[in-house]
């Protein structure tokens, strides 16, 4: 575990990533929501809509955004509860993907929810989504099972992989 946390750390910096981009994680504000929306719009299918990103911003939930050259490059959202943390969205905008921007994320949520005391992290993915699955399981996620009818897809629901992995409490 000991040695997780330390390659976690060397990929949170960015640094001996290939060509990582300019940017900087911070938190999302109400302000972003056009950019994050148009994002998400270009990059699902099934999008969320913008009520639901302005309800997670109210509630405090962890919402975090990539800023890249000062615009929207992408954005993670997390939900800790009873020392579990959800990953409920990370998206990186098509151009500025493959630069080290999805995993900085992940590792940035992963650390926030160790901060708030999470034992336990999980989330579910489509299962033709191997970009996706490719960096959870690199971040020590693994399958734990699915969830049957779970997205909503045209013409009717689509099933999802359930990831989750344990986290170590931070000292
Ligand atoms: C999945 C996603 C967030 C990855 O973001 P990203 O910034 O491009 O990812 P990174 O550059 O940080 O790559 C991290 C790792 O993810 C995997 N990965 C990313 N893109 C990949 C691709 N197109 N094919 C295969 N693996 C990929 C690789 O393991 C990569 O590590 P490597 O470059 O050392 O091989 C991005 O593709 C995305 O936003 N997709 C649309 C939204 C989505 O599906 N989100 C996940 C919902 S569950």
């Amino acid at each position: 575990m000991a040695a997780h946390s330390t390659k976690e750390q060397r990929q949170g910096t960015g640094a001996g990533h290939r060509d990582a981009m300019a940017m900087r994680l911070r938190a999302m504000t109400e302000g972003d929501l056009p950019q994050v929306i148009r994002i998400e719009r270009q990059c699902y299918p099934q999008p969320w809509p913008g009520w639901l990103f302005r309800r997670l911003l109210r509630e405090g939930r962890f919402c975090q955004v990539a800023e890249v050259d000062g615009a929207v490059g992408g954005y993670g959202v997390m939900v800790v509860s009873r020392q579990r943390a959800h990953v409920m969205n990370i998206c990186v905008a098509g151009a500025c993907r493959k630069h080290g921007i999805g995993r900085r994320m992940l590792v940035h949520l992963l650390t926030q929810a160790r901060r708030e005391d999470a034992r336990f992290a999980w989330l579910e993915v489509r299962p033709e989504n191997h970009a996706a699955i490719k960096l959870y399981r690199a971040s020590g996620f693994r399958k734990t099972g699915m969830r049957r009818h779970y997205y909503p897809a045209r013409g009717g629901r689509e099933n999802a992989i359930l990831m989750a992995r344990i986290l170590v409490p931070r000292r």
